[in-house]
């Protein structure tokens, strides 16, 4: 799979739960287009330890890891041409991590944004949470990462990473890491959810991405519609997602003020665009020990990049 002329290109998803469009649309597509753009070697993993700092029940775990799993691929990751595994797989990360814990320091980490956030908050923060930045540098220095797709939120993850790759080579006087940078994610646009606000999983007005008809349908129908415009600007703007807006302009018009025809179209146009997903993802699902080859032989190529690098570090620090 390594080839000299490409990129490489890493990233990570926590397993988090049921994605909606708002999430296909800003950011998980991109993973896609990217992959099949052919610039890349790409490594897509599932940061289960990352996401052990808030899913802390085993059975909760393991159906997160595979619905994850399964939504990429349902959504066109390809296997043949991405390498997609576990981080939990590759011991490496959680090796390195510890090794860079030695030279950051904790004033350092305190002035990250999403310690600070968490600190906001007023929660009793866990020393996992405090060290998230160390572990994310740690999974993407192992892989000689070029690029790194996340969101704005992310982007201050990947200067820490930075800071550490030259901190180690400044103290232990080597050249062991290739310093990334980020490529941040900028959605087209904000998807609006079903109440014209931004879609998200905290405003209850998402529509599912691998949605049945029926929760289509039931999502279409619960739009506001304004009723002193001919055009159901909401509807509309989620319309724009699943057709062009040269065909849409000319059926809005001949279906002035009659919103349920609308609607009706919007649910034909966003059944058609998810069945074919919908239904890849349901035979997968039927099929969870193909999921997990996929990601034991993704983790084989991860864990065969990630010991090279691991024993330059080592090296470096002088444990061999
Ligand atoms: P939610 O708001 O539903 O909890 P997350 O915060 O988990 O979504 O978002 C995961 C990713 O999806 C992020 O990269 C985010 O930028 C993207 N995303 C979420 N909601 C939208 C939206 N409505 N429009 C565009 N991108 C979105
Ligand atoms: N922190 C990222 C997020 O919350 C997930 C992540 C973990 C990641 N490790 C990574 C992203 C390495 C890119 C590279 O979205």
């Amino acid at each position: 799979m390594p080839n000299t002329s490409k990129k490489t290109l890493i990233s990570g998803v926590k397993p988090t739960g049921r994605p909606h469009i708002g999430n296909y649309f800003g950011a998980m597509k991109q993973f896609v287009d990217l992959q099949d753009s052919g610039k890349y070697d790409c490594r897509i993993f599932i940061a289960d330890y990352h996401g052990l700092n808030l899913i802390q029940d085993a059975e909760e775990m393991r159906r997160l890891t595979l619905d994850l799993a399964l939504d990429y691929i349902a959504i066109g990751l390809d296997p043949k041409k991405t390498s997609i595994f576990k981080q939990s797989d590759v011991p490496a990360h959680t090796e390195l991590c510890w090794i860079f814990d030695t030279i950051v320091t904790m004033p350092y980490l305190m002035r990250a944004h999403a310690f600070k956030d968490a600190e906001a908050k007023d929660k009793e923060i866990n020393v996992g949470t405090f060290n998230y930045p160390v572990l994310m540098a740690a999974d993407i220095l192992l892989y000689d990462a070029d690029v790194v797709p996340v969101g704005q939120d992310q982007k201050q993850h990947i200067e820490y990473a930075r800071d550490i790759a030259l901190k180690f080579d400044n103290i232990f006087r080597s050249e062991t890491f290739k310093l990334p940078t980020d490529l941040i994610m900028e959605s087209v646009a904000v998807v609006p959810g079903t109440d014209g606000r931004k879609m998200s999983k905290s405003y209850g007005n998402t529509i599912p991405l691998f949605a049945t008809r029926e929760e289509i349908t039931k999502a279409v129908m619960s739009i506001v519609t304004d009723s002193s415009g001919d055009v159901p600007v909401n509807v509309y703007n989620i319309h724009r997602l699943f057709r062009p807006e040269s065909e849409l302009r000319p059926l809005y018009e001949a279906n002035k003020g009659k919103y349920a025809n609308l609607k009706k179209a919007l649910v034909e146009d966003i059944d058609a665009f998810i069945k074919p997903m919908r239904e890849r993802r349901a035979e997968l699902a039927d099929d969870p020990k193909k999921v997990m080859r996929i990601l034991k032989k993704g983790a084989k190529a991860a864990n065969k990049a990630a010991a090279k690098k691991l024993e330059a570090v080592k090296k470096a620090i002088g444990v061999i």
